[in-house]
């Protein structure tokens, strides 16, 4: 079949590199890609929210399947543009992206179906003095959340009540995250430790795949600011046979069953961010309606079975024959990123890449051609991704060939996974 992957990050280069292993592949279009993953297929010059473009490419290609990377496509309704055009899209109807484009949906939905969560309020402009109050009363940390797509910066965590007022406030009033921000979702503060789910469905059937914890942080130790991702691994050890037998009872099979009941078509993968306490509780803390990035770079390649069949299968409400294979070794990746991200960094500067080597593989995030040169075109410029028998193995040689990534400012964060090792 002829495929078109939207999105052009480190993410859209491992769907595209496991996509390129299937023998149902015929030929893949990349909308737009980046330099890596143009060595596997075509490029299209076409935005993935330009949706009249894409479909002049789906008729002139003779795409018969869309696979769709972010979120922002998703939360923009290409699921209902392309169904209604009859081609098969990877990924949830604008309806359901409402999980993640919308915190309030989300909170309300977990409540109709009694998901753990935690508590919340919903505060707008007119109940900015009832949110102040909300605030006086709880115990921080405070959480304040931008109810719609803020690029992965919408979540403020403060420490002082006098902050926390000042930043509701500046959410809603001054709009700091745009029309993001009109709404706050107020969320009590849940301790433990983080990790993530992802989920394919149909929409009626569903298969767990992988689990993943990715570090956010752009300093060692988890300090400084909050990124899209420096690292991941997958599985992280802590997360037992029975941790995932309780999470599949008590949140996937509500969410799969809520999405159904209420109608949202959902042909796609669930990411479920999760926060187990030391008392063994769960809570979700977000849904996302895409695969993670960098999470992606750790789960694709555990997966030994055709990814492509599988995301076929989802978007053709067929995952039931659909056998999933999970390789026991472990995989980490390591983001190489370009001095002052996550704030601003300089683009275009020169690159050299490790040679290709059997055990690491380099998923290109923002990396562009420019002639004939290999340059960086983004924050998080590539991820490494090693295989190994065991968490310490895959971290080492990814870290080894991270190393070896060489640009003007590149760094990496030197302790991904430490608290496993
Ligand atoms: P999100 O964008 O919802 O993933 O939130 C960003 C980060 O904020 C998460 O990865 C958590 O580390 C943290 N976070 C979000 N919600 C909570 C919460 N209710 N309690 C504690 N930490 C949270
Ligand atoms: N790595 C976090 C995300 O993809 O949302």
């Amino acid at each position: 079949m002829n495929v078109l992957l939207l999105g052009s990050g480190g993410r859209e280069h491992a769907l595209a590199r496991s996509f390129s292993l299937s023998p149902r592949l015929d030929k893949l279009f990349l909308a737009p890609g980046n330099a890596g993953s143009h060595s596997l297929g075509e490029p299209v010059d076409c935005s993935p929210t330009d949706f009249e473009g894409l479909a002049q490419i789906v008729e002139q290609d003779h795409i018969d399947f869309i696979c769709v990377g972010p979120e922002q496509p998703l939360v923009e309704g290409v699921y209902d543009f392309f169904a209604e055009r009859d081609v098969p899209v990877f990924g949830p109807s604008q309806a359901a992206a409402q999980l993640e484009g919308s915190k309030g949906f989300a909170k309300a939905f977990m409540s109709r179906h009694n998901i753990p969560t935690a508590s919340y309020m919903e505060v707008t402009a007119d109940s900015l003095e009832e949110g102040m109050r909300h605030l006086e009363r709880v115990s921080g940390p405070y959480v304040l959340k931008a109810d719609g797509l803020a690029a992965g910066k919408g979540v403020l965590i403060l420490d002082s009540l006098d902050e926390a007022k000042s930043s509701l406030r500046n959410m809603i009033i001054e709009q700091q995250f745009g029309q993001s921000s009109a709404r706050v979702v107020i969320e009590e503060f849940i301790t433990g430790i983080e990790f993530s789910v992802f989920v394919l469905t149909d929409g009626k059937d569903y298969k767990i795949l992988p689990t993943a914890k990715d570090y956010k942080r752009v300093g060692e130790g988890d300090t400084g600011l909050n990124t899209g991702g420096m690292g991941a691994v997958s599985p992280p050890p802590f997360v037992s046979e029975d941790i995932m037998h309780k999470v599949e009872h008590s949140i996937i099979q509500p969410t799969i069953k809520g999405l159904h009941q209420e109608g949202l078509i959902y042909h796609g993968v669930v990411y479920i961010g999760l926060i187990l306490s030391e008392a063994g509780d769960f809570h979700v803390i977000e849904y996302n309606c895409r695969f993670g990035d960098p999470e992606t770079q750790v789960v694709l390649p555990r997966i030994t079975s055709d990814v492509l069949e599988a995301c076929w299968s989802a978007a053709t409400e067929n995952l039931k024959n659909y056998k999933l294979s999970i390789d026991t070794q472990c995989a980490s990746t390591v983001v190489v990123a370009s001095k002052g991200y996550p704030e601003a960094y300089a683009k275009d500067l020169p690159m050299i890449l490790p040679d290709p080597c059997h055990d690491a593989f380099i998923y290109h995030a923002g990396t562009k051609r420019h002639r004939d040169e290999l340059v960086s075109n983004g924050g998080r410029v590539v991820s490494v991704t090693a295989l190994g028998d065991d968490l310490k193995s895959s971290l080492t040689r990814a870290k080894e060939v991270a190393g070896q990534v060489q640009f003007d400012g590149a760094f990496y964060r030197a302790d991904i996974g430490y608290e496993f090792i």
